[in-house]
């Protein structure tokens, strides 16, 4: 049995489905972001006129920001089929190769969480990127040779939360590099008014807006608060959803007027209680909270970072006077 969690994370294969059925399928659907989408639409007009593919796209983001989304307009603005995998479910150097053989000229490969793919691999993924092509030992000891197979013209898109761990040479060979940063106030409420259209579920204009500034800045956290609060309105009322039911619910998932949810609460609270605020190593953090390093390095800290309520230094993380008064925690009783 998963423990209870907050909103920041949920039910995985339900809410892989319901994101299926929201996601946008042009870059014109396609909300906020606006230096990225531009780049990009210019890159892919270009592509296309030069009857060419699309040069290698790598996009980086905390989760939840619309990556993966991202690489599916690509495909589909390009005309192309897109093939998915990704870095963990490439262990061995033929599970690259068998993907790369099935593709068609001008694919897009996605492969997500690519810094989490084997290093030995990214040799491989060198001369694919840059020559389309892919270079496989067959046979062994004396009778092993190596064999160039030539492959379409393709793109790769690589989605990752952690930019800083793919190493430098597989970084150079994407010509396209582009950071998705959390959606503001307004392109969070015109998500929110997107998905209550394509969910057919009315919601108010006010209540909209309160949804998006508690969605902390991410539209799968909008949409996923949208999916609750669609809950509390068909059972306490007649399935529209107002600025009470909105905020009853969102009360109820214990979600604050800022975002911030139980995990955040634990992490702030215990580096202030059992660490006297800071500084302090994520790895102590991680454990007294009982949550992975790595979620709350993806997840919890790069908001909490942005919003003014951690700060990291060289020494370790430390909670800011505005955490203290957030949690309304006096820090000289401390
Ligand atoms: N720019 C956007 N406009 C509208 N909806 C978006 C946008 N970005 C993300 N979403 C929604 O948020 C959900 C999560 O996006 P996703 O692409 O899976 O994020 P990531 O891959 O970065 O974790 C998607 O189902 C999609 O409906
Ligand atoms: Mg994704």
């Amino acid at each position: 049995m998963a423990k209870e969690r907050g909103v920041t994370s949920a039910n995985k294969l339900e809410e892989d489905i319901f994101e299926k059925s929201i996601r946008p399928s042009n870059l014109n659907e396609y909300i906020g972001q606006t230096e990225v989408k531009d780049n990009l639409s210019i890159f892919i007009k270009a592509a296309k006129m030069r009857e060419e593919s699309l040069d290698h796209v790598l996009l980086y983001g905390p989760p939840g920001l619309g990556k993966t989304t991202l690489a599916y307009i690509i495909a589909n603005e390009m005309g192309s089929n897109i093939k998915t995998t990704s870095g963990p479910a490439i262990e061995k150097s033929g599970d690259l190769a068998a993907v790369l053989s099935t593709l068609e000229p001008g694919d897009v490969l996605f492969i997500d969480e690519i810094h989490r793919m084997p290093r030995f691999i990214e040799e491989i993924l060198y001369p694919a990127m840059e020559d389309f092509s892919l270079e496989i030992i067959v046979g062994a000891d004396s009778t092993a040779r190596n064999i160039k197979i030539d492959l379409p013209p393709f793109t790769l898109v690589g989605a990752t939360t952690r930019a800083g761990d793919l190493t430098g040479p597989l970084r150079d060979r994407f010509g396209i590099v582009s950071k998705l940063n959390y959606y503001d106030i307004s392109e969070l409420t015109d998500i929110v008014k997107r998905t209550s259209t394509v969910l057919d579920c009315p919601i108010t204009d006010e209540a909209a807006v309160e949804l998006a500034r508690r969605s902390r800045g991410t539209p799968r956290i909008a949409n996923r608060l949208f999916r609750r609060v669609r809950d509390f309105a068909l059972v306490m009322g007649n399935g529209d959803i107002d600025i009470d039911i909105t905020q009853i619910a969102l009360d109820k998932l214990k979600v604050d007027k800022l975002g911030l949810d139980e995990t955040d609460y634990n992490l702030l609270r215990s580096i202030i209680e059992k660490f006297d605020g800071g500084p302090v190593g994520i790895e102590a953090i991680a454990s007294s909270i009982g949550e992975e390093q790595t979620t709350i390095e993806d997840v919890y800290e790069p908001y909490l970072l942005q919003n003014g309520f951690l700060k990291r230094t060289n020494r370790g993380r430390i909670v800011t006077d505005k955490a203290y008064k957030h949690l309304n925690i006096d820090k000289e009783d401390k």
